[in-house]
């Protein structure tokens, strides 16, 4: 089954980005874990650009999201929220639907970032998505520069993110069979 992962920071060295990486290599068996690169891309959503043709970039991101079995986001806290950009994304499928039924799961690189966890968790409930809290993980990365290379070689950190994979492809089995 095929995962998308979001990542909602920009920063070339993000901490949440390289969790996602090193999410998609501790993927287990069966599982295939897809970073999506495209947010910085999208447009500012405005409802009067909501219409067809919609612009290529949004047409690519609802298409990922509709392929995906289920999404993992990793975002940091911006101000006591989520970061616009992810907000931005979001925005776009509102209408459109991509989200609604969909299993997503939150990854946290930084404990401190719970009004983010919380915002994200509200605005993805309210768009009808399935949040599995069960597969939601929270590393210690606290936004310092790391490799998805030293989680992936560290064996707790490793062990944390494979069993939330694992957790999270079997809530999404779960879904599937009760639709
Ligand atoms: C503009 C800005 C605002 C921030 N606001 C908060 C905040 O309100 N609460 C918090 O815990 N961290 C805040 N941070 C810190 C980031 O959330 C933290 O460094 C995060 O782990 C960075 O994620 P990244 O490494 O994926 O870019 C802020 C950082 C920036 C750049």
């Amino acid at each position: 089954m095929r995962i998308l992962a979001i990542s909602g920071s920009l920063r070339a060295f993000s901490s949440n980005t390289a969790l996602l990486q090193a999410a998609a290599e501790l993927a287990p068996q069966g599982v295939e874990v897809v970073l999506y690169d495209g947010l910085g891309g999208l447009p500012h959503f405005n409802p009067d650009l909501d219409g067809e043709p919609v612009a290529p970039a949004v047409s690519g991101w609802r298409s990922k999201l509709r392929d995906a079995a289920g999404v993992v986001f990793s975002v940091p806290e911006y101000a006591h929220g989520v970061p616009g950009v992810l907000k931005n994304s979001l925005d776009w499928v509102v209408g459109s639907g991509e989200l609604v039924d969909k299993p997503v799961t939150l990854f946290n690189a930084s404990p401190r970032g719970t009004y983010a966890q919380a915002s994200l968790t509200e605005t993805l409930t309210v768009m009808s998505a399935k949040v599995v809290p069960e597969a939601s993980v929270t590393l210690q990365l606290l936004g310092k520069p790391v490799a998805a290379g030293q989680i992936v070689a560290d064996p707790g950190m490793a062990a944390v993110v494979r069993s939330a994979l694992e957790i999270f492809a079997g809530a999404i089995e779960t879904i599937k069979t009760a639709r």
